[in-house]
């Protein structure tokens, strides 16, 4: 009896304690909740076009994808333990970095075989960092990896490796897959990395999962806007800090990824070419009314 309403009256509080802090955002995501309940029925009820597909579509196909290679010739040495879906999802992220100076990082060493997989894909200017809470990970340090012993969810860890790796261009959770070490680990490494940085989340299990609930609150801030009309039709919409720095966030199953942008964007502007309309919007009529 006490260990089912632990679980329920945690849940209570959580949503007590955030309903003091944003009683409005408590409201609005209240609202929303039949409209994602709905979006999740459409996604069961899908009916798989697999079996009418004959392979003719655009089916968006990447450039001859290196990881594979190196994953179909590593059959001995240290071991490596992946999703084979996951390979196509790196490709697509992190083939900008190949040959370049990039720092890379690794939640989650475990018997250190995608750490040479990452070297090997980057290639020799590649620099490799290791987080692992399990001392016998320290054995696998060499001239160009480092490995960092330490537990992802401990803020105090994070600040130490950002003293020790002042450049990070791409880090990979594939620690504990807990949800608070994944957000802690999220929340100390995104701002840190470098523009043009990648940021990815392994593991990523279950509908409606902790960390994939944290990102799409985090992935709500992509869409803020608050609109400003030129004299003509054009729109536009400041930046906030978050959407000034990060391009975009992007749901695989079980992997998040989240883009950093090369360059901080300022202002969203709408844009308008040539002279016929099929009709006035209220808004401009409106304004004319007005004048
Ligand atoms: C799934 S394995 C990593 C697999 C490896 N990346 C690979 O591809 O073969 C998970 C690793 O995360 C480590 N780990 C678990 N909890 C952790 C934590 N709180 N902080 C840091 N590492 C953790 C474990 O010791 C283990 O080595």
């Amino acid at each position: 009896m006490t260990i089912q309403l632990m679980p329920r009256l945690r849940a209570v509080k959580e949503i007590w304690g955030s309903s003091a802090q944003q009683p409005h955002l408590n409201q609005l995501l209240a609202r929303l909740l039949p409209t994602m309940i709905r979006g999740r029925r459409f996604g069961s009820d899908w009916h798989s076009q697999a079996a009418d597909n004959d392979g003719a579509s655009f089916n968006g196909s990447l450039s001859a994808n290196p990881l594979e290679a190196f994953v179909d010739f590593h059959t001995h040495g240290r071991g490596m333990w992946k999703w084979t879906h996951y390979l196509d999802i790196y490709h697509r992220h992190f083939q900008k970095f190949i040959g370049k100076e990039v720092h890379v990082a690794e939640v989650g060493v475990y018997s250190g075989g995608s750490l040479e997989m990452y070297k090997s894909y980057f290639g020799p200017k590649c620099r490799v960092y290791g987080v692992d809470i399990r001392e016998e990970c320290r054995s696998l340090q060499n001239e160009t990896t480092k490995i960092f012993i330490g537990d992802q969810a401990d803020r105090e860890f994070w600040r130490r490796f950002r003293q020790e790796v002042p450049v990070l261009d791409i880090l990979i959770d594939d620690g504990g897959h807990k949800t608070e070490q994944q957000i802690v680990t999220l929340e100390e490494i995104l701002p840190h990395l470098r523009p043009g940085g990648v940021f990815v989340c392994e593991d990523v299990v279950g509908e409606f999962n902790g960390f994939g609930a944290y990102v799409a609150g985090l992935a709500a801030k992509l869409d803020t806007c608050e609109l400003v009309r030129g004299p003509a039709k054009e729109l536009s919409s400041a930046a906030v800090p978050f959407q000034a720095d990060i391009d975009s966030i992007h749901n695989y199953s079980y992997v998040t990824v989240i883009e950093k942008r090369a360059r901080p964007i300022r202002q969203f502007e709408s844009f308008t070419r040539g002279t016929d309309w099929a009709w006035v919007p209220l808004w401009e009529r409106k304004a004319a009314a007005k004048s």
